[in-house]
C-alpha cells in the first residue's frame, strides 16, 4: 500500500531547486516550484537521463540528456524525444518534513 516517506527537509531544497531522493527502490526527482514541492519519476523515458538534474522554467522541466520536457506537476512529456511521460507521486509537508507517497 502506498504511503508517505520523509524525504527531505524543507530546507534541504530551495525554491528553483530539484533532487534525486531514493524510496522504495526508486529514484524519484523532488522539485520545488515557488515554495511548492513536486514529485516525478527521476528516470527520463528515453534513454533513462536524470530529469533532477535538467533545467528547470516555470512548471517544466528538460531532460539534461536529449532535451525531451516534462511537466513537473504531472509527469506528461511535452517535448521528443521522450516516447511517453513519468509517474508523479504526491507531496506534502508536515511541519519542516518533505513527504513523498510511493
Ligand atoms: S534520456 Fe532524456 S531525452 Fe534522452
Amino acid at each position: 500500500m502506498a504511503q508517505f516517506t520523509k524525504v527531505a527537509s524543507t530546507a534541504d531544497l530551495a525554491p528553483g531547486a530539484a533532487k534525486c531522493v531514493e524510496v522504495a527502490g526508486k529514484k524519484i526527482a523532488l522539485f520545488n516550484l515557488e515554495g511548492s514541492f513536486y514529485a516525478i519519476d527521476d528516470t527520463c523515458t528515453h534513454r533513462g537521463g536524470p530529469l533532477s538534474e535538467g533545467e528547470v522554467s516555470g512548471e517544466e522541466v528538460t531532460c539534461p540528456w536529449h532535451g525531451a520536457i516534462y511537466n513537473i506537476k504531472t509527469g506528461a512529456v511535452l517535448g521528443p524525444p521522450a516516447p511517453r511521460g513519468v509517474a508523479r507521486y504526491a507531496v506534502r509537508v508536515q511541519g519542516s518534513d518533505v513527504e513523498v507517497e510511493v
